[in-house]
């Protein structure tokens, strides 16, 4: 099989002798069915002619700012999109350095910057630069950022030293991109979602809704797919595409909602609710289109059933992750809910003013019962990531006991 069939990776060759070793890990990525672009530092280029990746990707190859305009209708923030991952193999100390401090100084690191795609560095350098407290200090960043390191490997260097600091064999860095593709955290789980907003009638044209665009539960989604868990997701009204892979069932009420839900439930091992369901439905929804009348209209209002709440009721209950939407007072709102709805996690964010609903960034903390973590605010995608590896951190936790 092959392991990166239809997956899209940038490769930043930046400056290091490892550079030619890069040539042989493009022909082992479109091998195994990845389409390769590569992006290269004027430094890389004095190591590695640019022909050469162009001949083994079959793509032009991307290096002074202009390149990214040229030709091929790829301008940089269209290649940044492009990419379901980028891949710097080399990674020299500099580039890290310049990638820590968030640096845009040329083509490559403006891609890093500009990408919610997974980035993974191969870290390639002299034995003392990579013990180097500063090169140390900036791995730590970006680790903590949500970068991948690939390597390196110990071994005979250029220079002639003997230590770590080699970058990965090309058939090591396959792997290890592969493995990016599944983080295995919740590899075999079966995961239940919702996402999006709740439709509410009033009558046969009108109804109540909410702010919610689907993009963090979408995200959730594909992010629990790269993990390796088997997706169900039960979608309000959105204007998203599906994620590759996600099973989609689409509702528009919340009772619609709680009926696919609770008919879905049975052997999921994950729930995760991230949907804005209505806590309120008009009490008398009218089959005709209600007319205008002189005087004001009274909407009688009813309490919805709670979707998150009748999962964690249940006696073979799902790890359930509920959401909290809150405009103030997020830390004691939230672990409120988390009690109250019997969750096991619950991810708090700020909504209101532009913030967490429709938009394409997002800050969250995610609470339970013995502690939280805060995740800063990033791409949708990027926060998925991040929160299904807590997730499946937590899940795997109670698992084992
Ligand atoms: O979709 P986006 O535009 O990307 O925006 C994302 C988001 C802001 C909608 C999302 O991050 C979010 O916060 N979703 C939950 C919104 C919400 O309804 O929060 P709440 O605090 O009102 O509800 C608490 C929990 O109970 C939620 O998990 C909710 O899904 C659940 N609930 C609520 C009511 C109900 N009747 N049944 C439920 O299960």
């Amino acid at each position: 099989m092959m392991e990166l069939s239809n997956k899209r990776v940038l490769l930043g060759v930046s400056g290091s002798i490892a550079a030619y070793k890069s040539a042989e890990l493009v022909r082992l990525l479109r091998k195994q069915g990845a389409e390769v672009r590569v992006v290269m530092t004027s430094t890389a280029t004095e190591f590695i002619q640019p022909l050469t990746f162009q001949a083994l990707s079959g793509n032009i190859v991307y290096s002074a700012w202009d390149d990214a305009d040229r030709g091929d209708g790829m301008g940089h923030i269209e290649l940044a999109r492009w990419a379901d991952v980028i891949v710097v193999a080399p990674a020299s100390a500099d580039l890290l350095a310049r990638l820590r401090q968030g640096m845009a100084n040329d083509l490559l690191t403006t891609l890093c910057l500009a990408s919610a795609s997974t980035i993974a560095v191969a870290p390639a350098m002299n034995r003392l630069m990579w013990d180097n407290a500063a090169t140390k200090e900036n791995l730590a960043v970006l680790k903590q950022r949500g970068i991948h390191v690939l390597g390196p490997g110990a071994g005979g260097q250029a220079c002639g030293e003997v230590g770590l600091g080699r970058m990965l064999e090309p058939e090591q860095l396959v792997q290890g991109i592969s493995g990016l593709f599944s983080s295995g955290i919740l590899s075999g789980a079966k995961l239940l979602l919702t996402a999006g907003p709740t439709r509410e009638p009033i009558d046969a044209m009108r109804f109540l809704s909410n702010r919610s665009s689907g993009k963090m539960g979408y995200a959730l989604a594909q992010a629990a797919i790269e993990a390796g868990a088997d997706v169900t997701l039960v979608s309000g009204p959105v204007a998203l595409a599906t994620p590759d892979r996600v099973k989609r069932l689409d509702v528009n009420s919340a009772d619609e909602m709680y009926e696919a839900v609770m008919s879905e439930v049975a052997g999921s091992d994950v729930f995760i609710c991230a949907a804005a369901v209505a806590d309120y439905k008009p009490a008398n929804p009218s089959k005709e289109k209600v007319k205008r009348k002189d005087n004001n209209v009274d909407l009688a209002l009813t309490q919805n059933r709670d979707i998150v709440a009748s999962v964690t009721a249940l006696p073979d209950k799902p790890f359930t992750v509920g959401f909290a939407a809150e405009t103030s007072d997020i830390e004691a709102h939230a672990r409120a809910k988390l009690k109250r709805k019997g969750l096991d996690l619950i991810a708090a964010n700020q909504v209101g003013d532009g913030q967490g609903a429709e938009v394409d960034e997002n800050a969250m903390t995610l609470y339970w019962a013995d502690g939280s973590q805060h995740l800063e605010k990033t791409s949708k995608a990027k926060l998925a990531r991040q929160m299904v590896t807590i997730i499946g951190e937590h899940y795997r936790a109670t698992t084992r006991t």
